[in-house]
């Protein structure tokens, strides 16, 4: 029977829930890629610093626009992010390098035990999905990029409800188009305000945190917290 830990209880899943970008595709890949091209030869020093910045006002300019109610895509939010970004890094104005990273960003790496990963969940039968604040097209590029469109049963986007994680509204749309109850979803996600949203939400909830970060101080906790993917089907009850 498959089960898993969820506040003190076993429950049973039927269904594990995945946050894209961080947590399947590595987001620090399109700049430490685009950094061992001759013409991209300025990123070299600066890339990791880069990554970071890109990816921390993505996710602040997604956090404000939720509160503010001043939606626009995550493609646009990734892009302002990068625009900041490159602005701090005193890369303004190379055109060639923005697009070369927007380019890059449709086609992130995965980690390396994500193919497999998957794969042990679909051939057990649970129902695998992506939920994410990514917008369908580029979620769609990256899925194809990486060769993992026939482990997924379902692609879900935030743009189906017109708000970002972590509104309930988002969270919602596992049961909606699912057809699962809170409690037999693993949801997966390396950011550990999402972990911490999806727990608070109902949902049996696992945190990668590869960096080895601190636990975020919000109001759920993550039911369990591994270094990579390679625990899931376990914890899926396989
Ligand atoms: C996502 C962001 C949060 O994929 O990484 O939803």
């Amino acid at each position: 029977m498959p089960s898993c830990r969820q506040g003190g209880q076993t429950i049973t899943i039927s269904t594990c829930v995945f946050d894209a970008y961080g947590t399947l595709f590595d987001v620090s890949a399109a700049a430490r890629r685009a950094a061992t091209e001759p013409e991209f030869a300025a990123l070299s020093g600066v890339w990791p610093a880069l990554a970071e910045d890109w990816r921390r006002k993505q996710l602040e300019y997604s956090w404000l626009r939720a509160v503010t109610g001043d939606h626009v895509d995550f493609w646009q939010v990734t892009q302002d992010g990068l625009d900041w970004a490159l602005a701090a890094a005193g890369l303004t104005g190379d055109t060639a390098l923005r697009q070369r990273l927007l380019d890059l960003y449709r086609e992130l790496d995965t980690y390396p035990e994500v193919p497999a990963m998957l794969a042990a969940l679909k051939s057990g039968g649970r129902q695998v999905a992506i939920l994410s604040n990514g917008a369908p097209e580029m979620l769609a590029d990256a899925v194809a990029s990486a060769g993992i469109g026939d482990r997924l049963d379902a692609v879900l986007s935030v743009e189906a409800v017109g708000v970002f994680k972590p509104s309930a509204r988002v969270y919602d749309l596992v049961g909606a188009r699912l057809g699962c109850a809170r409690k037999a979803v693993l949801f997966v996600s390396s950011n550990g305000w999402d972990a911490c949203a999806a727990a608070g939400y109902g949902f049996a909830t696992a945190w990668v945190n590869r960096a080895g970060a601190p636990p975020d101080r919000l109001g759920g906790a993550p039911d369990h917290v591994l270094d990579d993917l390679s625990g899931i089907p376990a914890l899926a009850g396989l």
